[in-house]
């Protein structure tokens, strides 16, 4: 095999496309000296609006911090009301998505996912809140750029009358069955653009999206450490500016997301081919169950929905998922483990009581998957070189393959 170099994702590329379009507008900030909030930040809640089809859009300073402003907003607080409420969300997430809920004083209720498309479980969470009446919010994840079911969800949180917190951080641009933007359907969507994220900033940067005007109001005084006018306080809020230099390359940027989308999507489909050719299945065949390549492709949508593709992420036996890693790492192919430790099993979680074995699919999930580089960008070569490296490791470790 040719001796090929290929990151989990590569910032260097898309900077050199964008060089001459992005300095300018930094150049710009430098001269107008006006670093935080402003008009750049204000045209970007615009088009971010406009973008997710969510009447009103608020910047704030992480995706974090989106996840704590809405629970903020929606008034639930553990540490002010002296009891500890709680909020149902997936174990197989990113940290964040419980660690927002924990500062504010209270407990996540952790579901576990549906095993074919990593989102939360919608049966599981309904058990759960038939346990926990005083859960105060939903708060499903769009997990790796797929839409959860927004028609089922936003049914399922009027009924119960609670609060739906979509956290989509991964997934500014997904599609849900209905053809619609997420972060549009639910109370309040959250949006992180980490560098990583298909809409990436040079740093720390987040939104939160509502089309309810009284909420909106509320999320950004309380970014401002919910002060309106300013010194004039209220409420208590936090430290959450978005900073103009941030907001004026994300305008930039959001002008080429479509492209990426596409270019993502594209990536998927040639992976998914390359797998499959070679005998893999989709996810929706357990990696217990024997086939002739033990690697899952993601199950992909159909339809009007819309995977963007944060992450590609394959399944592989548990037992091999590691040295996979190693391997891959050896030769000079990015990969990572998203996530390889549940919420549940946190350590600072610990006093929650969640112990392995309580939510098998979320276990699995953090043994059996890697993710692999997606990036636009990305060569056809590149993808070979990657999918051919994956299936040989894996055909020559897995005594079940033929
Ligand atoms: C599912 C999920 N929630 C929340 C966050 C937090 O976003 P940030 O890193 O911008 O704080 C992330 C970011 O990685 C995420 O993937």
């Amino acid at each position: 095999m040719s001796a090929m170099n290929v990151p989990l994702l590569d910032l260097k590329l898309q900077y050199a496309q964008l060089k001459e379009e992005i300095e300018p507008v930094m150049r710009k900030v430098a001269e107008d000296q006006w670093f935080i909030m402003g008009p750049e930040v204000k045209a970007l809640e615009e088009e971010i609006a406009q973008y997710t089809g969510a009447k009103f859009a608020v910047g704030c300073a992480s995706g974090s911090d989106a996840l704590l402003l809405a629970l903020m907003a929606l008034n639930i607080d553990g540490i002010r009301s002296g009891s500890r409420p709680k909020v149902v969300c997936p174990s197989y997430t990113f940290f964040a998505t419980g660690g927002s809920a924990w500062r504010l004083g209270i407990d996540p209720v952790f579901a576990d996912i549906d095993p074919v498309t990593y989102n939360m479980d919608i049966e599981h969470t309904k058990q759960l809140l038939d346990q926990h009446p005083d859960i105060k919010a939903i708060m499903p994840v769009h997990l790796f750029g797929q839409s959860f079911d927004m028609d089922e969800w936003t049914k399922l949180a009027e009924e119960r009358n609670l609060p739906l917190i979509e956290d989509a951080a991964q997934s500014l641009g997904t599609k849900d069955d209905q053809g619609i933007t997420v972060g549009s359907r639910g109370t309040i969507g959250c949006f992180s653009f980490f560098p990583s994220k298909n809409l990436g900033a040079f740093g720390d940067a987040g939104a939160v999206t509502t089309n309810d005007p009284e909420l909106a109001e509320k999320l950004s005084i309380l970014r401002v450490h919910g002060g309106k006018p300013k010194y004039y306080h209220r409420m208590v809020g936090v430290n959450s500016r978005l900073d103009a230099l941030q907001a004026a390359i994300l305008r930039i940027k959001l002008t080429h997301l479509e492209s990426w989308h596409d270019q993502r999507i594209q990536n998927a489909a040639n992976y998914d081919q390359m797998f499959q050719s070679q005998g893999a299945l989709t996810n929706e065949t357990p990696i217990a169950q024997e086939a002739d390549l033990q690697i899952r492709t993601p199950k992909g949508v159909t339809g009007k929905a819309r995977h963007i593709y944060n992450q590609y992420v394959i399944r592989v036996p548990g037992e091999i998922r590691d040295d996979l890693r190693k391997h891959l790492s050896e030769n000079n192919i990015g990969n990572e483990v998203y996530y390889p430790v549940p919420l549940h099993m946190q350590e600072c979680f610990a006093e929650l009581g969640g112990k392995e074995g309580d939510l098998p699919h979320s276990e699995l999930a953090a043994k059996e998957t890697i993710a692999l580089p997606i990036y636009p960008g990305l060569t056809q070569e590149q993808q070979q070189y990657v999918a051919d490296t994956v299936v040989s490791f894996v055909r020559a470790h897995t005594p079940t393959s033929v």
